[in-house]
């Protein structure tokens, strides 16, 4: 095979951006060996130069002035890593406009403008491939579009934030509340200086649009979510959740229904036999059923310098593959169906229900009779413990049940007197 070399500008030399350099450094002879060519990062664009230069020890190819690698026509591949939505957006259309092939990790403008950046890409014939931007080192776009297509996949669930993956373990197996948990991550570095997106559940949030439009072929996009973060969940449901035979996890769910596409992030309840409970630590894993494949499971680190880079430099290999077949563009935008979006308040599940209750004769028949105006069905409830001021605990797992009625019982259970406080209302997963 002809040694060729292909250039490539790098917008971003973050955690992710310094990881695919040395990557690509890494790679570089046997890139050479396994697809006769080498790819070349020939310009790096950052805010701050000297703190670039630092880390790579190269201060000729970094640059701060974008228009020197968009109108640079030896420049074949843009890999965009300095998230958010601006100027990320803008560059990367001008990318494919100007003929250039994208890579991005930038899970908050594909789970926006995903639709958009398809399109010009589909319009100018260029590859936009983004396997980094989900789970991170883990292969689930591709496997998705690819391996998977022979599928009519129905559901999508998986850990997909490792930040709060890591809160929940360490709060399960040491019994931490949420705070200490929380300030541990941080500590030792998984969770950023400001954690909103992580605790909110908002990363993960992005991630489930864009699994939701691959896997079910029909574009989901981040406001279509239902979220809802870890910062309620206590160490009391933790405990009573193991004591259920569960784990408390926050879930990435994605349905496709005949009544339309369901998805939502959450903490749910998960039987601690399912393969996705023993996702421990900052792990990250995806769990697909298709109807053929049935169920399949992809895990591993889904952040991280060099795992992440794992993904977007796999996302460079098919690159040069495609150009050095004429064939780039090849899978593009698969979301060629308009499924309609089915409302949170129409989706089913199990609750855990944990309330602080009068303890006297007759609160348990007025709260199965709230139940029931609202077509509650209860499955188990049990008296945990006697409180202080004739106060006594409660939990209640229901059926499965409309999330609209499910909201409707728990309020009218706010207004009663006899129930003093609801700590804890939490989804509990059914197959
Ligand atoms: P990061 O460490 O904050 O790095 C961002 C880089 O982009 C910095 O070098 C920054 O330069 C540069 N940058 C930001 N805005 C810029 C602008 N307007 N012009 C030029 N340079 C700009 O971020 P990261 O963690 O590497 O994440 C990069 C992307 O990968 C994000 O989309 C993120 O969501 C995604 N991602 C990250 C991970 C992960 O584990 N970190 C995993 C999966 C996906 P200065 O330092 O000079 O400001
Ligand atoms: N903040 C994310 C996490 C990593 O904790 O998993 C980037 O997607």
């Amino acid at each position: 095979m002809e040694n060729q070399v292909i250039y490539a500008a790098l917008l971003g030399l973050g955690t992710v951006g310094t990881g695919v350099y040395k990557v690509l450094k890494n790679q570089e002879e046997e890139m050479t060996a396994k697809i006769g060519t080498q790819v070349k990062i020939s310009k790096i664009l950052v805010r701050n130069k000297e703190k670039a230069a630092k880390k790579i020890g190269n201060a000729l190819i970094i640059t701060t002035d974008w228009e020197e690698i968009k109108k640079d026509e030896s420049i074949s591949i843009v890999i965009e890593l300095m998230g958010g939505i601006e100027p990320a957006r803008s560059y990367i259309l001008e990318a494919l406009e100007a003929g250039k092939h994208v890579v991005t990790a930038n899970k908050d403008l594909l789970a926006v403008y995903g639709g958009e950046l398809l399109d010009k890409a589909r319009e100018h014939g260029a590859d936009l491939l983004f396997e980094a931007a989900v789970a991170g080192g883990i292969p689930i776009i591709r496997p998705l579009k690819q391996c998977l297509a022979g599928n009519h996949i129905s559901s999508i669930m998986g850990i997909v934030n490792g930040t709060t993956n890591f809160i929940l373990a360490k709060m399960t197996q040491e019994g931490m509340e949420f705070e200490e948990a929380l300030a541990l991550a941080t500590h030792l570095g998984y969770a950023e200086a400001d954690p909103t997106a992580d605790i909110e559940g908002l990363d993960a949030g992005r991630k489930v649009a864009i699994l939701a439009s691959v896997g079910f072929n029909s574009r989901v996009v981040f406001d279509d979510v239902y979220i809802e973060g870890i910062t309620r969940i206590t160490a009391t449901d933790i405990r009573y959740a193991r004591e259920m035979g569960c784990d408390i996890k926050l879930l990435g769910i994605a349905n496709d229904t005949p009544e339309g596409i369901e998805t939502y992030v959450c903490p749910m309840l998960i039987p601690s036999s399912h393969p996705l409970a023993s996702v421990n630590d900052s792990y990250n894993a995806v769990f697909v059923h298709g109807d053929a494949v049935e169920d399949a499971m992809f895990f591993g680190r889904g952040a991280g310098e060099l795992p992440t880079a794992s993904a977007v430099v796999g996302d460079i290999f098919d690159i040069v593959r495609n150009i050095q077949a004429g064939c780039c563009g090849r899978i593009g935008c698969t979301c060629y169906k308009e499924l309609p979006l089915k409302k949170m308040e129409d989706t089913k599940n199990c609750f855990f229900l944990r309330l602080q209750v009068e303890d006297r004769c007759g609160v348990l028949a007025e709260m199965t009779s709230v139940f029931a105006r609202h077509q509650v069905s209860v499955a188990q409830i049990v008296q945990k413990a006697t409180l202080k001021h004739d106060c006594a605990e409660i939990v209640v797992i229901t059926s499965k049940v409309k999330e609209g009625d499910m909201r409707q019982a728990v309020e009218e259970l706010g207004t009663s007197s006899s129930v003093k406080k609801i700590p804890a209302c939490i989804r509990v997963y059914e197959k």
